[in-house]
């Protein structure tokens, strides 16, 4: 299958996802674990939750993949305005429904051909990043790096290795394999690409590409990310040591 074969199937399989998506975040279903191990996930949810409340994306928030809206109503909280981009009309309709078409400007388009239509003091996308193919990468980055203002920040959650964070009938591949094998509660099976990432590696990985970025865990089920480009650090310097001069 080839790289654009396999992300046609991945936006058809969160098409066809939409309206049970939200089992996997309330661990319903096949994504019920047993209660130590939900009472251990939902523990995690409220992690990630109060680390993006600490962050405070407040501002322009650009919402990369925004889904059904979980994290989107989240960001709601904070921001002057909220642009959520996902590819699939099912989802944004899910979103529309929680958070208002009021409070969010919807934009439905694949990321991987949108250009940027302003600049935004925060970009965040959750469960996004791993869904980005390897060779991919970079470019994505950069496309991240074209949506910021000056002095703009990068939130994100993903992600960890773990079996219990998916359905008891997905088997996950090797920790480095990048694509697997999802299924619908109907039977319905479709590969999509899932990307692994540990937070030194991935810490590296951006510091490579003018990030600085800082990557914690919330334990066994997720990892988040936030910072910006180091370029913006050196302006912000270099603004004070002109003003300091200046004195
Ligand atoms: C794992 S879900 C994450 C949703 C949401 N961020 C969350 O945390 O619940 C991935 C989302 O990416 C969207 N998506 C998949 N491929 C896309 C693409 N090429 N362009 C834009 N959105 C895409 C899907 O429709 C889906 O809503």
């Amino acid at each position: 299958m080839s790289d654009e074969e396999r992300l046609q199937e991945q936006m058809a399989y969160y098409r066809a996802r939409a309206g049970e998506y939200d089992q996997w975040f309330l661990r319903q279903g096949r994504f019920d674990h047993g209660a130590e191990q939900n009472r251990q996930w939902f523990a995690e949810v409220e992690q990630a939750a109060r680390a993006l409340a600490d962050f405070e994306p407040t501002g322009r928030v650009l919402e990369f993949a925004a889904g059904t809206g979980w994290w989107t109503e989240h960001l709601i909280r904070y921001a002057d305005s909220v642009t959520a981009v996902d590819a699939s009309a099912e989802t944004l309709t899910l979103n529309r429904a929680r958070n208002g078409e009021s409070s969010v400007r919807y934009v439905q388009t694949d990321i991987f051909t949108w250009k940027p239509d302003a600049h935004y003091d925060v970009v965040f996308f959750s469960f996004w990043l791993s869904h980005v193919p390897p060779e991919r990468f970079a470019a994505f980055w950069n496309l991240v790096r074209a949506c910021l203002a000056p002095k703009g920040r990068v939130f994100f959650i993903d992600s960890q290795y773990n079996p219990l964070s998916t359905a008891s009938d997905h088997r996950l591949e090797g920790e480095k394999a990048t694509t697997m094998t999802r299924r619908l509660n109907d039977g319905r099976e479709f590969r999509i690409v899932k990307v692994f990432y540990r937070p030194e590696d991935l810490t590296a990985r951006l510091a490579a590409l003018g990030w600085r970025v800082t990557v914690s865990t919330t334990g066994s089920h997720f990892l988040y990310g936030s910072g910006t480009r180091e370029e913006e650090d050196h302006a912000a310097i270099t603004a004070g040591i002109t003003q300091g001069r200046m004195r």
